[in-house]
Order: structure tokens, then C-alpha cells, then sequence
């Protein structure tokens, strides 16, 4: 080896490239990905030995083993059907460093891929010569777009079955060029390659078969595209940790983007205070400057209020407060997304509530034309606007990748269901929310009582409404000021717009919780009795109230005994198939997980439900 020191140290300072290899499931992606593996020297020699033991489908005439067994686990989770996530493999040339991020190619495996592209700086993304660009190639470049990868590497693949037909091939690049086009605009580099895994033709080696292509294989180009220099990005350092050392304290974690020095301004989020750095320790060791990646521990000129999830970023960029954002959003929840639904947005270190103002437009897969659209289904990429329970600090994702994005956490499940990106920040599309002279707690003090929600759920014939109604005579009758909201009641005014399917349900919910906030705002104690048979529902009206506020009460009297009851005779109706979505016939009841009292109404009388209750609110 006759490297010199100071080309190895070089080569090892480089950074590295990262990788995203997608395709459809069957655009031959791990035959890809082990051939440019096995022909770039990155198989160990025993790891090739022990595959050719044991692979019974090592073909005598290729002289080589199935090369998509090189790309192991995954195939076998697949067929188990169990969750996938990204497999990440290093490799290296001579001339860079690569670490690849295999993303699954099943339409139900996109979400991964979605979440590697978030990482990513070039992709290289598999179609097949022999049957053109599928709606999932078209949905992998979509995605991939939204999030910023913007150089690319096309493999046609399987260019053998074609006879290596340079028409053919030309066939796809008008076609490709055409759909690159309209999902990137101009904002894309990208090269198109003809290639074969399976033979090896422009994989590492240059084809003899195809003597008609004069570009590069797929590992020359991804070893000579330039990483984009011109846009340094945003610095952000979330903290980890905070340590204290004599009367010193210091922040430690990991620059997720940018890089610092010394004595630069830093900004801290979310409280928007200005410092300076004022020391700096890269891996345990004092440095001038560091950059992403590197483990720091800082040291800020001035001792202000920092803690762990807060973020400092460098002030020279305009940071944007807001409250509502238009956003690019890909859904993977089973549950499609509609206007008013309230989610959690994972910002890099911030969590924040969001409920959806407006889903805008959808994406076509098809016309890839964008179309006015109420709802995102799994697996589409749409535009929506969001409103923030808190301002929050963001960037467009067009200008800060880490600060521009997002993961969508459902509320009930704490499951991730999309992804957004932010398109634009506003300030206050709301009204501002403004404090009244006499408050809650003044209202509360006239009435010398504790205002609270008192929330019945159960089956609709339990005896919600039966207790609820005797709770509230007792509590009238040793002088309370309460008020009893009842779903039948609401049903035939305020709420007699909506039915029972689960979307009016969770609205019929929400309207509820809200108006019980006012009423416990007014100093009142509110007991309200609804079915309310989904949990995330129950959850954002719990979320409305302080603690000590809420008190869920599930009552649990089993379905056979409120069909045996059935007081309004619906059950039998319903039983007839007479009325549609009945909760515990033709529409799920989820029980609480977490309800303060649980009372099973078949196994005890009213009035000792009553003062169990009684019971549990004078002990809190
Ligand atoms: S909830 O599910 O949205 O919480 P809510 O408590 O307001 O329901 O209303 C339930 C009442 O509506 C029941 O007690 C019953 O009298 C009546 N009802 C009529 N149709 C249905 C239905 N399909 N499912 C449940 N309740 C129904």
C-alpha cells in the first residue's frame, strides 16, 4: 500500500455520503445492492463462503450466489410480515465513505423509506426496463422530493431482458425525464443509468453490452457527486444534558446540522434568549469549532435558564414564531386525515399539539397533478395547514431540513402516522387569547366550590345517565352550582347536525368538552354522560382540563345486561339491523385505560355508585 499518511488522514476526515436505495418491491433492489457490494469488494471472503454453503439456489452458470441473499434479514420479515424498519450498511472505495439506507419496497414499508429519505443525500432509486415506472416509483420520487433529496441516480434495471435495447432504454429516460420534471421542477440533479444488476453491467464495472451509453456506473457517479456546498446548514445543537462544575454549567449533545466556534451568538428556543459561546469540547477534548456530528459540551457567556430539549441555534438565520403552518404532509396512519383532527408534532426536540385547520390538496399519483382534497389516506402526500396549540420556532423546510420538519404522533395511540414538512409559518390566525378581570378561580371562590368535569362513558343503556342525574341532585342538594350535559340532550340542539359515525362521534365529543370548559371556566361543576366510545376522543377532552380538573367514570355494565335493560328498545332496533352504527352492535366501544372510577352498574345499586363517587371526590 503505498497511501501516504496524509491521503489516508484526508480520506478519513471526508465525509460520509448517505445513501437511500429505493425501487418497487420487484425493481430487483437487493440484487442491486449485493452487487455493488460483492463488485465493489465489500463482501468478506467468508461471508461469501458460508452464503455459497448454505444457498441451494447458487447457480453454476453465473458462477456466483443469489446475490439478493447478500441483503439478508429482510427478505424473511417480510414474509413473516412483521414490522420492517431501514437496515443501514456501511461501505467504502477508495474514493468515499458510503452508508446505505435500504428502505423496503412495499407499499406498506413506505413510511421507512419516508423517514430514511429524511436523512439522506442522494438516492438511488431502482426501476425495471422491462415494466416502466409503477405508481410507487412515482410516489418513492414524490417523497423523496418533499423531503429535499435532490440528487438522484436512476437505475433502469434488468436492461438483460430487454436485449439491452438502447431504444428501450431511451424510452424510459423521456419518460423518466417527464416525471422528474414535474415533481422537482428544475430543483433536481439527477442521472440516469442503464444497468443489470444481475449480470453486473454498470453497477461498478462499465457494461460490455451496452457499448451505446457513454456515462458513468452507479458507484462512479456516487463517488464523484458533489455534496451541496453552497447551503450550509442551519446550527442546531439540541440538549441532552445539562452538567454542572463549580459555579460553571455546561451542555452537552450532538450538533444534528450546521457547525459553531467560539464566541459565536447563539439563540435558545424556545425562549429566544441571546447568548455567546464561550468554550467549547469536541469528544472530551477543548476545540475552537465544531460541526455536525460532533458530541459537544458548551459553556455560554451568560447563566440563563437552560434545559434539557430546548435547542440553540445561530441567530444569523430568521428563525420564524408561529402558530399556524401550511405544511406538505405524508400520511401512514390507517386512519385518513381529515380537518379538526389533533395530533402531536414531533419537532426535533419539541413536542407540540396541533389540531388540522384544513387538508388542502392531494397528490395524484396517477396525473401526478395536485387536487383539491377534505382527506389524506395511507400513504398519500397532500398539502394541509395546521394550528399550533403553542407559537412554535420552525424554518420552511427549504431552508432548515432539521427545523422544518416533523413527525405526526397519534394522541391515543402515541403511534407515528406521518410526516410533514413546513411550507410557510404565520403568527396568529387566531384571535389572541386574552385574560378577563375576574378569572376561574375568582368565579370558583364566589361558589365556594372546586370546578371540575365529572365525565360518564359506558354502553348506551349502562346507567351513565342514571347516576349522572342522582350525583348531581346530591351534590345540588348540599348546595353546589352544577349542570348535567347529557348526549341525548346535546343530540337534539346544539349537536343535532351530527349522526353516529366515528367522524360526528369525535365531533359530538369535542363539542362537549368544550363547552364543559366554559362551564368549569364559569366555576361550575359539570357532569357530562356520553357514550364517547373512542379513547382518543375521551384524550383531548382530558387534555382540556388541568389536573384535578377531570374525573373519567366508566361504567361498565356488560353489553348483554344493557340489551337484557334496553330502556329505549334501540338495542332490538339496532339487533334488527333498523339503526346503523350502534355502539356494541354495529360500532366499537374502547373501554378507558386510565378512567379515575370504574363502576359496574349491573352489580350495584344507583345510590351506591352515587356515594362511591362521592367517596372518590372528597378523598381528592
Ligand atoms: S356518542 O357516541 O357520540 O358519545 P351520545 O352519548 O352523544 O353518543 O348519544 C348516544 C345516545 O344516542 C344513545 O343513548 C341513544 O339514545 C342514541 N343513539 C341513537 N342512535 C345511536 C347509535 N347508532 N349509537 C349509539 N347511540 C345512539
Amino acid at each position: 500500500m503505498n497511501d501516504t499518511i496524509e491521503n489516508i488522514s484526508n480520506y478519513l476526515r471526508t465525509p460520509i455520503l448517505r445513501l437511500l436505495a429505493c425501487g418497487s418491491v420487484d425493481d430487483g433492489k437487493s440484487t442491486f445492492l449485493g452487487r455493488l457490494l460483492l463488485d465493489s469488494g465489500n463482501v468478506y471472503q467468508d461471508h461469501l463462503d458460508a452464503l455459497q454453503k448454505i444457498n441451494r439456489k447458487y447457480s453454476p452458470a453465473i458462477g456466483e450466489p443469489e446475490l439478493a441473499y447478500l441483503i439478508d434479514g429482510l427478505k424473511a420479515e417480510i414474509e413473516q410480515g412483521i414490522t420492517i424498519d431501514v437496515s443501514y450498511r456501511y461501505f467504502f472505495t477508495r474514493n468515499r465513505k458510503f452508508i446505505i439506507a435500504d428502505a423496503p419496497g412495499h407499499a406498506q414499508f413506505t413510511r421507512n423509506m419516508a423517514v430514511a429519505a429524511s436523512k439522506s443525500d442522494v438516492a438511488v432509486l431502482l426501476v425495471d426496463a422491462a415494466s416502466g415506472i409503477k405508481s410507487q416509483t412515482k410516489r418513492h420520487l414524490s417523497i423523496l422530493s418533499m423531503m429535499g433529496v435532490n440528487r438522484l441516480v436512476i437505475a433502469v434495471n434488468k436492461m438483460d431482458l430487454v436485449d439491452y435495447s438502447e431504444l428501450r432504454f431511451e424510452e424510459m429516460k423521456r419518460e423518466i425525464v417527464g416525471v422528474v420534471g414535474t415533481i422537482y421542477g428544475s430543483q433536481c440533479t439527477f442521472w440516469i443509468v442503464p444497468i443489470s444488476s444481475k449480470v453486473g453491467d454498470n453497477v461498478v464495472r462499465k457494461s460490455e453490452n451496452m457499448t451505446w451509453y457513454d456515462g458513468g456506473s452507479v458507484l462512479e457517479l456516487l463517488e464523484t457527486i458533489e455534496l451541496d456546498k453552497a447551503q450550509p446548514s442551519q446550527f442546531c445543537l439540541p440538549v441532552q444534558y445539562v452538567t454542572r462544575d463549580a459555579d460553571k454549567r455546561y451542555y452537552a449533545g450532538t450538533i444534528v446540522s450546521g457547525s459553531v466556534s467560539v464566541d459565536d451568538e447563539v439563540i435558545v428556543l424556545p425562549s429566544l434568549m441571546k447568548t455567546c459561546l464561550r468554550d467549547l469540547a469536541v469528544a472530551g477534548k477543548p476545540s475552537g469549532s465544531a460541526n455536525q456530528g460532533d458530541s459537544v459540551m458548551i459553556e455560554l457567556t451568560d447563566d440563563i435558564d437552560i434545559s434539557r430539549g430546548d435547542k440553540l441555534v445561530k441567530s444569523e438565520r430568521r428563525l420564524m414564531q408561529g402558530d399556524t403552518l401550511s405544511c406538505q404532509f405524508f400520511w401512514f396512519g390507517e386512519k385518513d386525515v381529515i380537518a379538526k383532527d389533533v395530533y402531536e408534532l414531533k419537532f426535533l426536540s419539541r413536542k407540540t399539539r396541533a389540531t388540522v385547520k384544513q387538508i388542502k390538496e392531494r397528490l395524484d399519483l396517477d396525473s401526478l397533478q395536485k387536487t383539491p382534497a377534505t382527506r389524506l389516506a395511507q400513504n398519500e402526500i397532500g398539502i394541509a395547514s395546521v394550528s399550533l396549540s403553542t407559537t412554535h420556532y420552525c424554518l420552511p423546510f427549504q431552508e432548515s431540513k432539521e427545523l422544518g420538519s416533523f413527525l405526526v404522533v397519534d394522541i391515543g395511540t402515541g403511534e407515528t402516522v406521518g410526516l410533514g414538512t413546513v411550507v410557510s409559518v404565520e403568527k396568529a390566525g387566531r384571535p389572541y387569547p386574552y385574560t378577563t378581570m375576574i378569572d376561574k378561580s375568582m368565579r370558583a371562590s364566589l361558589k365556594n366550590q372546586h370546578p371540575m368535569l365529572i365525565w360518564f362513558t359506558g354502553l348506551s343503556g349502562a346507567g351513565k345517565s342514571t347516576i349522572a342525574n342522582l350525583l348531581e341532585q346530591r351534590l345540588y342538594d348540599q348546595g353546589y352550582h352544577t349542570y348535567l350535559l347529557d348526549g341525548d340532550i346535546l343530540r337534539n340542539g346544539l349537536n343535532n347536525d351530527l349522526g353516529f359515525d366515528p367522524d360526528s362521534r369525535k365531533e359530538n365529543i369535542r363539542r362537549a368538552g368544550e363547552v364543559a370548559r366554559l362551564m368549569v371556566d364559569a366555576g361550575i361543576i359539570v357532569i357530562a354522560s356520553f357514550i364517547s366510545p373512542f379513547v382518543k376522543d375521551r384524550k383531548l377532552v382530558r387534555s382540556l382540563f388541568k389536573e384535578g380538573e377531570f374525573c373519567e367514570i366508566y361504567v361498565s355494565t356488560p353489553l348483554e345486561e344493557c340489551i337484557r335493560r334496553d330502556p329505549k328498545g334501540l338495542y332490538a332496533m339496532a339487533l334488527r339491523g333498523e339503526i346503523s352504527d350502534f355502539t356494541g352492535v354495529s360500532s366499537p366501544y374502547e373501554p378507558p385505560l386510565e378512567a379515575e372510577i370504574t363502576i359496574d352498574a349491573s352489580r350495584c345499586s344507583v345510590h351506591e355508585a352515587v356515594r362511591n363517587i362521592l367517596n372518590h371526590l372528597a378523598e381528592d
